[in-house]
């Protein structure tokens, strides 16, 4: 029981062993929280009903997803294990949250868009009830529509990361992977400072809050002044190539999405927590700051 005599917080992070679920973890923990982790198969009815019954968490975090190794081009040879996971699964835990009255916040993607005509790059970004426009890649594809579906929980809060940024050089973190390519296009992108958007997810859960939320920093920002940035403040002795988007189809399987997202409805939400998110060049600089200040290189 909290001070006040309501049921205190307990949150239970699905996808124990994997990236998010581990910063996740980690934030809770600091926060003084308390946190448990699962690693139970999310589509396994059974498991995930038991295991709701012993945790008795408040809050599920959904960290869990089908996301293929060494990217996402495994997703197209493995559809129904991709299906089984981010579509069966994904739906089994919100629903059995929904059974047990507990609240679920999914960790989920904003690459379900692409630029068009009506949304260029420097124009207006996807809002939330904006349909899912981006087919061109199967993991993609389960997401857009597993979203579509579950949005009508009223138990389900669903944030949509875009290529999520750490303050290290883990491999999951974009900054790690397009510094690896041997070559990178040149595309403004919404992206996602974990240290800036995992408080807030955070918040969100703890407010009840539910819907959808675009989960990025406010702006867009290229690969090029990503690389820029990194090198100007981690790396000085950087280098990278670009190639063409037509070059770039020609050594992947599946399509990449490259969108920028409305975030006005999370800024305005946040701002009744008095929490900000700075803009993602902003958030870049501080971020590429702390990993120098940490010794990272
Ligand atoms: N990282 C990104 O670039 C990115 C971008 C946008 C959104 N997201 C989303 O954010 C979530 C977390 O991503 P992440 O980068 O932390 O991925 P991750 O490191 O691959 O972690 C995902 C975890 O989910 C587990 N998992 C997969 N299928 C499962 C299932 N059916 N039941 C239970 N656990 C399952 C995996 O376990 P196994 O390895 O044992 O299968 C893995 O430990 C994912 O849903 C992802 O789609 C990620």
């Amino acid at each position: 029981m909290a001070a006040n005599g309501s049921k205190a917080n307990r949150f239970l992070i699905w996808g124990g062993e994997g990236w998010v679920a581990g910063h996740l973890k980690t934030l809770l923990e600091k926060q003084g929280k308390e946190v448990f982790s699962t690693t139970i198969r999310m589509q396994n009815r059974e498991e995930v009903l038991a295991e709701l019954d012993r945790v008795k968490p408040t809050h599920v975090l959904n960290a869990a997803g089908c996301t293929g190794r060494p990217n996402v081009d495994w997703c197209e040879d493995h559809k129904e294990e991709t299906m089984r996971s981010n579509v069966i699964g994904t739906m089994n835990l919100t629903d059995c949250c929904f059974l047990k009255g507990i609240h679920c916040t999914v960790f989920a993607t904003g690459c379900i868009y692409q630029y068009d005509d009506k949304h260029p790059w420097d124009g207006p970004g996807y809002l939330e009830t904006d349909p899912a426009n981006f087919k061109d890649s199967f993991y993609s594809d389960t997401k857009g529509h597993v979203e579509e579906i579950m949005k009508h929980y009223t138990n389900c809060l669903i944030l949509r990361l875009r290529m999520p940024v750490s303050d290290d050089l883990n491999p999951r973190n974009f900054v790690t992977k397009i510094s690896k390519y041997e070559r990178v296009v040149d595309i403004p992108n919404s992206n996602t400072i974990l240290t800036d958007l995992l408080p807030a997810s955070i918040l969100l859960a703890e407010h009840n809050d539910t819907g959808i939320y675009n989960f990025t920093n406010p702006g867009a920002i290229s690969h090029n002044e990503v690389l820029s940035l990194f090198k100007e403040i981690v790396r000085p002795s950087f280098t990278w190539k670009n190639f063409t988007l037509e070059e770039q189809a020609k050594v992947i399987k599946a399509g990449r999405s490259n969108c920028k997202l409305d975030t006005t409805k999370l800024v305005n939400k946040l701002k009744e927590y008095n929490y900000e998110v700075p803009e993602i060049h902003a958030a870049y600089r501080a971020c590429f700051e702390r990993m120098k200040a940490a010794g990272v290189q």
